[in-house]
């Protein structure tokens, strides 16, 4: 039996390993290969998690368009869109974003303090609180799997992912490797403190496929 959702993170990096320039500016490098990939995983996910920052950096979510990816849902029993959740703490978001307009179900994971806030507005079906302080993410994948969510496809950005993957909630990582260099302090799929190579989570890799110029990266957490 399922005692969290399983977790997928899918994110575009360049050569050198950034998901973003130094100005953290919305990441659209990939190839429309790279973004059909995203699309084919969101399609398989009942939610998608994003931190705050991605949000902010892009102002919309990926939707499921394609109609044969849609037929897909449909026979699975699936509504035609996963819901899209967006984790803030601080609840700083503006309203007038185009992610608000799009035609998605759309949950926000946040603090006590910013609940409130939120809480009986159009912009989101539900809004769910981290029990704690900071969140205790077994408890929150835990409501979110009796909410009926089995599978949650985490797009970014490198803090959510560091967090998650600090307390080994993420299962498997899709990385397309993208030709261009961004280098210097530009953001990776992994923010955070870092990890000594001791103590680095490892990975097995399941797959590589070269598509054009990109490699489509599929691991699984060890
Ligand atoms: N290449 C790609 O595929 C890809 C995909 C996605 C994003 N990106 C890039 O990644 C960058 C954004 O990533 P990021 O690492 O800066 O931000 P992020 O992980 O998207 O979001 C960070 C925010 O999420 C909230 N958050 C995360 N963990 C939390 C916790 N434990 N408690 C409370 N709140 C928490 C906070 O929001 P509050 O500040 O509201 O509290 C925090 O500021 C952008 O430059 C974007 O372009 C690239």
């Amino acid at each position: 039996m399922l005692h969290r959702p399983h977790v997928t993170v899918v994110l575009a990096m360049s050569a050198d390993g950034k998901i973003a320039d130094i100005q953290r500016s919305a990441a659209r490098f990939g190839s429309a290969a790279d973004k059909h990939h995203l699309e084919t995983q969101i399609a398989q996910a009942d939610g998608i998690l994003f931190g705050a920052g991605t949000l902010r950096a892009y102002g919309t979510t990926l939707t499921v368009n394609d109609p044969q990816l849609l037929q897909q849902r449909l026979a699975l029993g699936k509504p035609p869109q996963p819901v899209q959740i967006v984790c803030s703490g601080s609840g700083a978001l503006d309203p007038q974003l185009r992610f608000f307009q799009q035609a998605v179900p759309r949950w926000l994971l946040t603090s006590a303090e910013a609940l409130t806030g939120w809480q009986n507005r159009p912009e989101f079906a539900r809004v769910l609180p981290f029990y704690s302080e900071a969140p205790d993410w077994s408890q929150v994948f835990q409501a979110l799997l009796g909410l009926g969510l089995e599978r949650l496809v985490v797009t970014g950005g490198g803090e959510l992912v560091a967090e998650l993957l600090a307390v080994d909630l993420i299962d498997e990582f899709w990385l397309t490797l993208c030709p261009l260099l961004l280098g210097g302090a530009a953001p990776s799929p992994v923010a955070g403190a870092g990890f000594l190579e001791a103590a680095a989570p490892r990975l097995e890799l399941l797959s590589a496929e070269v598509l054009g110029s990109e490699v489509f990266l599929h691991y699984r957490r060890l």
